[in-house]
């Protein structure tokens, strides 16, 4: 009798349990996801940015990396009218090229002091994904997006605040992707191919215009660059030229100041913004100012990394110089010396810092040493085959 009772209780259990599990798993669609691993680089900021509401795992970023380069975002099976991310950030370019934007039109660039949205009229040359993940200073060229803003709209809750606003707007402005969101979302969903994705990254096939930014966001995190000559050199596995170490003494020198900005960590930019002494006539308006609503901020932007910057012409917000050369004889010459340049700049009251010719040539040999070349041809940053004709590849 004891023992039936003490059988009868076991089985209760176990079948409580398994009922709890099948409840359980009947609740949530939550599939087993793979944890993608976040590098931490020697010598890279060790904060990330990385909102808890997206953690990155490999089954996100798989599908996100198809979404980047499907030309389908536009909304449309036409292969004339294919557009997507791969459009303007070209992995041969370090995922950025010279395809300018009207910066803040269809979506703001700022607000006023009443919350008014600030509209732009100036183009800015496309910004590269590199190091995303390693910036925590606001993002896009003047900082506007970033976690301080208040604003909520529409139903991804997500304001302008993180990378992922930037995905959503990306996909619906008519700047930048333009896409027929209904449209889009049909054709998707009649992709086998993504069937099969989205189930494992979100467990069910639903497919949103949310899960789609989430994805492209994951696989956007990705995208590092830190494989580069210089990196090598500071870590000491390699040596530079003659003409290298020349260019980098003077890179990290007082005389020429440029480590001030571009420098802090190995991404080659403190991310925070100057006005650089470029713009007399501060035609932007989506400069600095147009953020934080100080006017000692007008023609101020946020330093670029210079990691990759031998591929990144045309140079500066609104690419006003076409090649390196230029870049550095407007440090060395062509300085603009207003009361809103920043005092970091040397030569300030001299137009420039004055180098000779073989100095200009040493500072841009140690500049080409800031090209990380695997990056470009990484296949776990490429298009995917999968995609065939409808896959953007660099042109
Ligand atoms: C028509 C060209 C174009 C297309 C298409 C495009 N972008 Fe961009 N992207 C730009 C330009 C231009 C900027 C710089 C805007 C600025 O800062 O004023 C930019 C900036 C960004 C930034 C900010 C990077 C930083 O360091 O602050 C991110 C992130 C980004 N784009 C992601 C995307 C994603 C994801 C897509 C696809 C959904 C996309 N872009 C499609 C042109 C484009
Ligand atoms: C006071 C800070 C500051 C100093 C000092 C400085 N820069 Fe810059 N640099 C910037 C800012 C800000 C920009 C972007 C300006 C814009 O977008 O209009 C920039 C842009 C650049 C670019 C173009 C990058 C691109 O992708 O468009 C290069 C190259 C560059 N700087 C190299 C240098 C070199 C070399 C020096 C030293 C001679 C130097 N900088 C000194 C702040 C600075």
């Amino acid at each position: 009798m004891k023992h039936i009772r003490f059988y009868f209780l076991i089985v209760i259990i176990v079948a409580g349990t398994y009922l709890g599990y099948l409840l359980f798993i009947a609740d949530t669609d939550a599939p087993d996801l793979t944890r993608y691993p976040v590098r931490q680089l020697k010598f890279f900021p060790k904060k990330v940015n990385m909102p808890e509401f997206n953690p990155l795992t490999k089954e996100g970023v798989l599908l996100g990396r198809h979404l980047f380069y499907d030309g389908r975002l536009s909304g449309s099976e036409d292969l004339d009218s294919l557009k997507s991310c791969a459009t303007c950030h070209i992995q041969s370019k370090g995922f950025g090229s010279d395809i300018k934007v009207l910066a803040g039109k269809g979506y703001p660039c700022g607000f006023t002091k009443n919350g008014e949205g600030i509209f732009g009229k100036n183009l800015h040359v496309t910004l590269p994904l590199i190091n995303l993940l390693y910036n925590s200073n606001g993002y896009f060229r003047n900082g506007f997006i970033r976690e301080q803003n208040l604003y909520e709209t529409d139903d991804l809750e997500i304001g302008f605040k993180y990378l992922e606003s930037i995905v959503w707007i990306s996909i619906v402005s008519e700047q930048v992707i333009d896409s027929n969101v209904k449209q889009m979302l049909e054709i998707i969903g009649s992709d086998q191919v993504y069937k099969s994705l989205f189930i494992s990254a979100y467990g069910n096939e639903k497919i949103t215009l949310k899960r789609i930014v989430l994805a492209i966001s994951q696989f956007i995190r990705t995208i590092t660059a830190s494989d580069f000559k210089f990196y090598h050199f500071m870590e000491g596995s390699v040596v530079l030229s003659d003409s290298e170490q020349r260019g980098y003494e003077l890179f990290y020198s007082e005389r020429t100041g440029c480590f001030h900005c571009h420098a802090g960590s190995m991404t080659m930019t403190t991310n925070q913004y100057y006005n650089n002494g470029g713009d007399g006539e501060l035609q932007g308006n989506c400069d600095r100012a147009a953020v934080t609503l100080n006017p000692g901020e007008r023609g101020a932007y946020r330093a670029p990394s210079l990691i990759n910057c031998a591929l990144n012409a045309p140079y500066m917000h609104d690419g006003r110089y076409s090649t390196l050369e230029e870049v550095i004889d407007f440090y060395s010459e062509n300085i603009y010396n207003s009361k809103l340049a920043d005092p970091l700049l040397k030569g300030l009251n001299d137009g420039g810092i004055h180098l000779n010719k073989a100095e200009k040539k040493d500072l841009l040999d140690f500049l080409h040493t800031l090209t990380d070349y695997t990056m470009l041809s990484d296949l776990s940053y490429a298009c995917p085959e999968a995609l065939g004709r409808f896959g953007i590849r660099a042109r």
